[in-house]
């Protein structure tokens, strides 16, 4: 029997769909055991988001200071495989997930065990690959695959379509902004990868510390986000610094240091992005060989 661990967190439901659908061929084979383990923080967080707490936990997700977060024992001790969903927040892992990967619980688990990390997001999740990657360094973990699904209105209407969702909580909330949200359809497809993982554990020797969805397409890199998620990030963690030292996350201090903030994410938005977007389609014939290297490294190690 082949003991295989879910774990999650999911705030408007849109990762467990996501999740669901990929463990589906796993539930009903008979050798394969399936047990979930839901993150849940101990204070939730609150859907939809109000303006300014949905900016004040920036810093700390960038810095991913960790959150207390309610403590199950888990079923078994090893698992065959793991399989890690997790959301972005401001380029970096969810707090919820995060903190998990910090905690105690997850390195047991994580332990020398093979790991698919599945990310449901707006568009801009490299970075944050990057954050768990380290985090499952650090646990010992052995990082197999990386499933991405993002918005079906691709990275500039998501801008506006994705914040929107989460303030109003509805997918589309204006009759001239498209949907927010993963498509349906990638939704359903996502079943192909769960039928992938029941053929390599219904091999006679399955080898776990392979790829499994190559040639799957389980991600695909969008070049010109690359530089864009960089200068985030790294903006992000200036203005997270600053605004940490500025008061903890209720006070009025951090809420006026916010305002601030919010100007400067307003600008960079509207400017850096579409601007690197413009630079790196211009330069892309002559720095062809760098950017198809890049991609070829964010798309490990599932490919595009
Ligand atoms: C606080 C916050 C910050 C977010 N930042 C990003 C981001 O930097 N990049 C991104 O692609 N999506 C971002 N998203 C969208 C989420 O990754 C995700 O698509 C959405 O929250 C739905 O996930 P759910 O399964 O938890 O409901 C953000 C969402 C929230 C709530």
């Amino acid at each position: 029997m082949r003991k295989i661990l879910v774990v999650g967190y999911s705030q408007t439901g849109q990762l467990t769909r996501i999740t669901d659908s990929i463990v589906e061929p796993l539930l009903s084979n008979d050798n394969i055991e399936v047990d979930y383990h839901c993150i849940e923080p101990k204070n939730a967080f609150s859907f939809p988001w109000n303006f300014f707490n949905f900016f004040k936990i920036m810093p700390e997700s960038v810095y991913m200071k960790p959150v207390p977060l309610v403590s199950y024992p888990p079923i078994h001790k090893q698992y065959d495989l793991i399989i890690l969903s997790y959301q972005v927040w401001f380029l970096s892992p969810s707090l919820p997930v995060s903190s998990f990967l910090q905690s105690d619980d997850a390195k047991m688990l994580l332990n020398n065990t093979p790991v698919i990390t599945v990310v449901g997001c707006r568009g801009m999740w490299l970075t944050a690959q990057e954050k768990i990657k380290a985090l499952l360094v650090q646990a010992n973990a052995k990082l197999i695959d990386n499933i991405v699904l993002t918005d079906e209105c691709g990275a500039g209407f998501s801008f506006l379509a994705t914040p929107l969702w989460m303030f109003t909580g509805k997918k589309k909330s204006l009759s001239w902004v498209p949907k927010a949200g993963v498509s349906d359809e990638d939704i359903i497809n996502a079943s192909r990868f769960g039928n992938a993982i029941v053929e390599r554990l219904e091999s006679i020797e399955p080898d776990l510390t392979q790829p499994i969805m190559k040639g799957l397409k389980a991600v695909k890199i969008n070049e010109k986000l690359v530089f864009s998620e960089k200068i985030g990030h790294r903006s992000f963690k200036v203005w997270g610094k600053l605004l940490m030292l500025i008061g903890p996350q209720d006070s009025i201090r951090r809420k006026l240091g916010l305002c601030f903030y919010f100007t400067f994410l307003f600008i960079l938005i509207v400017t850096v992005v579409p601007i690197t977007a413009l630079i790196i389609k211009l330069i892309s014939s002559v720095f062809s060989k760098q950017i198809a290297k890049q991609k070829q490294y964010y798309a490990q190690p599932s490919g595009e």
